[in-house]
Formats: structure tokens, C-alpha cells, sequence
């Protein structure tokens, strides 16, 4: 292995976690080892008291109303599997947009397979931007419910969540918002835009490990929300049938407790930095990026420019060259990790114009350093010199 590790590819997952991430989850392997809510000894109470305190802290961080509106699950596609299936009957129609991974357009997908469900993708420009006018267009009278994603794991636009929200408010459908790229960079408020079902992840910017997520309901849409899977849940053992209430209709079986120790402490780690401190310092790492691939005129940007309306992914070709060669070369060479080709989103891959051959993308996290962006620029610049000679 290099020595040198610079790691770019937080879209993906972020790297490395907070000290206090890994400490929290050896607290919980090697003092409690536990479940929560499956036995009435003190040490597994104590478990129960981390997921508690976990959720709580996820109701505060995304302004919730009740922490047993935050349902746990494994992931944000799991989370969006809950609320498209669970939400979503024969005869339906349903909006999204241009720009989502394959956790929202796989689903909706199978839904339109099964369930004879009318889809409408209202389409975005050549840098990922959405007009809300062209969503109020597509509604019909029996429009169900708008999902779209808060940002794009490809190019980095950030999608106009507050004016989507308010069409869909005044229409009287649903709301469902993936945040797997914004929750814990952008502010979301989950009363203040009136969501019906927010979808997170917690190992990218929220900073815990891979295998926590989950997703933010309104309790009169949890009761009419199937649940995707059944089983235990340590709550009304004598009854063979899922319990209705909050979190436990959507929560069979063991809790991931030595997950949620960890996110606990990640949620905790960038509140106490502040969430517009990380923004702030993760756009100026992309605008010192962006700045310098304008200086290599080979170079071409698939998203919005530095000061437009975006987050710190950043995907760019290379006309020529093949975006997997190059990131190898990056990897092995400079000891720079990034993501390469379709990045599960062949819908906004097409809407950018990168279909089928994909980006080179490089995403910026909290822990990435003025050094390791001009790092990149450099490795990038001496593979075209070398590339060209
Ligand atoms: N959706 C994640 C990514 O963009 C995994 O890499």
C-alpha cells in the first residue's frame, strides 16, 4: 500500500471518521454488547438508553417533532425502499426527477412493474439544475407524491428543496427527500418545509459508520405506510401482529446498537464544529478545485460552477481519456482515491450529457486540507503532460 493516502471520494463514504466514531463503537463492543429493548438487565437498558439517545439526536440535528419519528434502517436506500413501497399503491402517479440515483429510480421502477404505477421524470438541465415550475407541471389529479434528492451524488447540484416542498404542500401530495449527500452539510428542517418523509444515510457527511441510516416520517403518513419487512421488535411480544406505533411498525428485528453508538458520536462531532463551519470550509476546498481545473483547458465541468448552487462533488472528462484509467493511475500512482464511470445514477448521467462512459469524480470532506486539493490538481495536471507526451 502507498504510504501517501489522500482520500476524495466522500460522496461515497466519508473518510476518516472522528476519533470519537471509533471510540464509541469499541465503548459499546467491549462494555455493553447488548440489545436494546429485549431484556430487563442493566446492560441491556444501557443499550437501549444509546439507541434512544441516537435518535434524539437525529430528531434535533433535522428539527423532527418526536424522536419516534426517526426510524432506523441499514441505509438511505433501505430508508427510500420503506417509503416508495410502503406509500405508494396500484394506479399511482409519481414525480421525480432527472437527476436520481438508483435508490429512488429503482424502486419506483419495480413499483411501475408490480403495481402499474405512473412515473414522470421531470427532466433537468445539462448542470443538473431543476425548474419547480416544470414539477408543477407534471402534476396530475392523481399524483401521489414528489421524491427527488436533495443533491446530486454526480455533478453536486443541490436541487431547490424548499420551493419543491412548498408545490407539493400546496398540491396535497407527499414530500420524500433523499439526503444522502446534504444531511450534515446543509441545513434541513424537517417541519420548517413541511416534509412527509426525509431519507439520510449516516456514513457520509453525518460522519458514523456504513450500515446506519434511516428516515424521518409525519406520524399521520407513518399510519398509512406499510412496513417493508415484519418481525420482532421486543415490543408486544403476545401479539402476532407488527405493532402500529412509532419507531417500532418499521423496526423488526435486532437494532445495528453498535452503529448508532457510532453515529451518535458522528452527529454529535459536527454539531459541536457547527454545520456551516464544515459547509464553509468544504466550499472553499471546491472553489480552490474548481479554480485550478480551469487552469488544465482539457478539462470540462459537469455541473454547476464553483459559486453556483452546489455541494463539494465535483465530476469532470477528460475528452480522450478513459475516467477509469485515470483514476487508477490516480490511486497508484499518487496515492489519490476518487470514483470513476457511472456512479449508480445512469438518469443523471444522461441528463449531464456522461452517458454511458461516466465522470472522474472528486468529493471533499471535512477532514480534507488546501494540501490535498492542490495535491489533485497537480497529479491531474502531470498525468495529462505525461497522457499528452
Ligand atoms: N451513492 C454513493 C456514491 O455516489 C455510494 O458513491
Amino acid at each position: 500500500m502507498r504510504t501517501k493516502q489522500v482520500f476524495l471520494d466522500n460522496a461515497a463514504t466519508s473518510k476518516p471518521k472522528p476519533a470519537a466514531v471509533a471510540k464509541a463503537i469499541m465503548h459499546y463492543l467491549s462494555q455493553i454488547g447488548t440489545s436494546p429493548g429485549r431484556g430487563g438487565y442493566n446492560l441491556s437498558l444501557e443499550a437501549g438508553r444509546i439507541v434512544l439517545e441516537t435518535r434524539e439526536i437525529v430528531r434535533s440535528l433535522f428539527n423532527a417533532p418526536a424522536a419516534e419519528q426517526v426510524i432506523f434502517t441499514p441505509n438511505v436506500t433501505y430508508a427510500l425502499n420503506i417509503a416508495l413501497q410502503g406509500l405508494l399503491e396500484t394506479g399511482d402517479h409519481v414525480i421525480t426527477t432527472s437527476m436520481e440515483h438508483n435508490s429512488v429510480i429503482r424502486p419506483l421502477r419495480a413499483l411501475e412493474q408490480s403495481r402499474d404505477l405512473e412515473i414522470t421524470i421531470v427532466p433537468c438541465n445539462r448542470q443538473g439544475c431543476l425548474d419547480p415550475a416544470a414539477v408543477k407541471k407534471a402534476l396530475r389529479p392523481n399524483t401521489k407524491l414528489l421524491v427527488f434528492t436533495h443533491a446530486s451524488n454526480v455533478s453536486g447540484t443541490v436541487l431547490p428543496l424548499a420551493d419543491l416542498a412548498a408545490i407539493a404542500q400546496e398540491a396535497g401530495i407527499l414530500t420524500v427527500v433523499d439526503s444522502a449527500q446534504t444531511a450534515g452539510v446543509l441545513p434541513l428542517d424537517f417541519q420548517r418545509h413541511k416534509l412527509d418523509v426525509l431519507a439520510f444515510t449516516g456514513h457520509k457527511s453525518l460522519y458514523g459508520p456504513p450500515g446506519t441510516g434511516g428516515l424521518i416520517v409525519r406520524q399521520q403518513v407513518a399510519a398509512k405506510m406499510k412496513p417493508l419487512i415484519f418481525g420482532g421488535t421486543g415490543s408486544k411480544s403476545d401479539h402476532e401482529y407488527q405493532p402500529e406505533f412509532l419507531p417500532d411498525k418499521f423496526e423488526a428485528g435486532t437494532t445495528n446498537t453498535v452503529g448508532l453508538a457510532g453515529l451518535q458520536a458522528g452527529i454529535k462531532f459536527i454539531t459541536d464544529i457547527g454545520l456551516e463551519q464544515i459547509a464553509a470550509h468544504e466550499k472553499y476546498l471546491t472553489r480552490l478545485f474548481i479554480a485550478g481545473l480551469a487552469e488544465l483547458p482539457q478539462i470540462k465541468l459537469h455541473g454547476p460552477a464553483a459559486d453556483g448552487n452546489r455541494i463539494s462533488t465535483v465530476s469532470i472528462t477528460i475528452p480522450g481519456q478513459d475516467a477509469g484509467t485515470l483514476a487508477y493511475r490516480l490511486d497508484v500512482e499518487y496515492g489519490i482515491m476518487v470514483r470513476s464511470g457511472l456512479h449508480c445514477a445512469p438518469l443523471a448521467h444522461k441528463t449531464l450529457g456522461t452517458f454511458p462512459k461516466g465522470t472522474l469524480r472528486f468529493s471533499f470532506g471535512y477532514f480534507n486540507s488546501e494540501h490535498d486539493v492542490l495535491y489533485a490538481l497537480k497529479a491531474l495536471k502531470n498525468l495529462l503532460i505525461k497522457t499528452a507526451s
